[in-house]
């Protein structure tokens, strides 16, 4: 699946941008640093300002300085690096513009043995993904003799129309092998882990199933507020933001059939069939399976904050949802019949993003006089900050009385990498260059999943559904409750990510209900 390492040019659009320096700039000095891409490479920013080439370095360094989970190098390591660091500034509307960047990566290539592989990475406001991608095949940029690939950003589109027209645009530029549509919850570590546990162990394959799991609960829930993204965020919401990509993928790997071979297409194939299987709601049903929520003010850690309406650049009668849950159906063999909540949210207690898989319960004995103590067993797959995963079993208390409590079996995936795990946007780069798509989204996935969320954002469009208030540091609005009451189910406790302690709802030492 993936290539050897090879030389290559990386081109990168909004190179002065948030996201340039808090990840991408760290995550390229990660893999250089551990010897994870070719000697021979280069990274040839491309922004709107003038500027320096110096002054775009010391930008570089700073950033890396801040974010990088690694120190930056002495001496000549790191010049190594900064050297291999490029700037132009370009209006990426105007193709002949194009022709000085075509001569920066022609200039590099010339020192690499005239090796000619172009990775352009599309770090911008969505509306430029098109224009960029046909200006850097009139400005002769993709006509090179080695390989060429684009990795995108999302949101690809706003509905499936505009993804539809991008995906049109792109297509007369690049190949859909050669475009790397990114979801970067599909390079977080414990993500990919989902499969390896799925697929390596004996244990969970048997029971993976709607005979023995009773729900699946998918949490992605955020400390932080909208921050200074009013204008992306206003059209966007948690809707588009988070639930057409990141919740869908999660699902996705929770749910996929076993590949039939470890490769890139058998993989994106599986996980097409569970967006094929996924049940779409109707405008009219979306209020029984899907609530909204905006965070009006409400207090974070002690401190007071602004409700979505009154942040900056929000409009005072905003609807733009900052919380979805939904009840998803996957309806196939294996998991019909099984309820799959998911819920994600702005400013709520906790920066989280896990899933609990809950088994079925025993059937209880006659005589057994624990029954209201027994709780079923779950799986807890935690993401992000804390990844590991915890399963919960029922098991007899040591002593004379018999009594049954709650125990964790516990993994911590990161507690003993120093620095902690690589970042997702280390290893989806890293992926890119060595040719290995596996970890990003085809064509086929983003357009069906734009077909699950379209009918749910024009319902509310419609107003068919309410926009319900939640305060910031709650867990959503109180509406969400009915969603899961009717399988009586509770959404379990997000855990603290210090020590390890068991979830609230265990904490007496059995299992409560609430
Ligand atoms: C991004 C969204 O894709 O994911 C942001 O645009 C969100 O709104 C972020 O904050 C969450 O990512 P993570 O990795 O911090 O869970």
């Amino acid at each position: 699946m993936r290539e050897s390492k090879q030389p290559f040019v990386m081109v990168l659009f909004g190179a002065t941008g948030d996201l340039a320096k808090r990840k991408l700039f760290p995550a390229l000095y990660a893999l250089y640093r551990d010897g994870l891409v070719h000697e021979h490479f280069a990274i040839v920013g491309v922004g709107r300002s003038e500027m320096g080439q110096a002054e775009f370095r010391k930008m570089v360094q700073d950033s890396i300085a801040k974010h990088s989970r690694l120190s930056i190098a002495e001496g000549q390591a790191w010049e190594n690096f900064i050297g291999r660091v490029d700037y132009v500034a370009l209006d990426v509307n105007n193709s002949e513009t194009y022709a000085l960047l075509r001569q920066m990566v022609e200039a590099r290539e010339k020192t690499m043995d005239d090796t000619s592989n172009r990775l352009f990475y599309l770090s911008l406001a969505p509306e430029l993904f098109g224009t960029v991608a046909t200006n850097l095949r009139l400005g002769g940029l993709t006509q090179n003799q080695g390989w060429k690939r684009l990795i995108i950003e999302k949101p690809f589109g706003k509905d499936l129309e505009s993804a539809r027209a991008l995906n049109e645009v792109i297509s007369q530029s690049f190949r859909e092998e050669e475009v790397y549509r990114i979801d970067h919850y599909l390079g977080k570590e414990m993500v990919q882990n989902i499969e390896m546990l799925r697929f390596t162990n004996m244990l969970f394959e048997p029971v993976w199933n709607n005979r023995y799991i009773d729900n699946v609960q998918i949490t992605a829930s955020e400390t932080l507020g909208v921050e200074d993204r009013a204008s992306y965020y206003e059209h966007s919401g948690a809707l588009r933001d988070m639930v057409q990509n990141h919740m869908l993928q999660m699902l996705m790997m929770v749910c996929m059939e076993p590949p039939s071979k470890f490769e890139t297409e058998a993989i994106r194939d599986e996980k097409v069939k569970v967006l094929r299987s996924l049940r779409r709601y109707a405008e009219d049903e979306i209020s029984q399976y899907v609530v909204r929520g905006q965070y009006t003010t409400g207090e974070m850690k002690g401190q007071q904050v602004l409700g979505y309406r009154d942040e900056a650049n929000v409009a005072p009668d905003s609807d733009t949802e900052t919380f979805v849950a939904a009840k998803l159906y996957v309806n196939n063999f294996r998991w019909s019949g099984v309820p799959f909540f998911i819920r994600t949210g702005k400013r709520m207690p906790k920066k989280a993003t896990e899933i609990v898989v809950q088994f079925k319960e025993v059937p209880l004995l006659n005589n057994f006089t624990h029954a209201g103590a027994v709780g079923p067993n779950l799986l807890v797959i935690r993401i992000h900050p804390m990844e590991g995963m915890t399963l919960y079993l029922n098991a007899k208390k040591p002593g004379t009385d018999d009594k049954v409590v709650p125990i964790a079996m516990d993994f911590c995936n990161n507690c003993d990498i120093e620095g902690g795990s690589p970042e997702a946007y280390e290893r989806l780069i890293h992926d890119a260059v060595h040719g290995d798509s596996t970890f990003f989204t085809r064509w086929d996935e983003v357009s069906l999943a734009w077909k699950f969320v379209d009918p749910i954002r024009r319902a509310w469009d419609k107003g068919l559904v309410p926009l319900h208030d939640y305060q910031a540091g709650t867990w959503g609005p109180k509406a969400v409750n009915f969603l899961l009451s009717e399988d009586d189910v509770n959404w379990w406790y997000v855990r603290d990510n210090e020590a390890f302690t068991l979830p609230a709802q265990m904490q007496d030492g059995v299992f409560s209900r609430r």
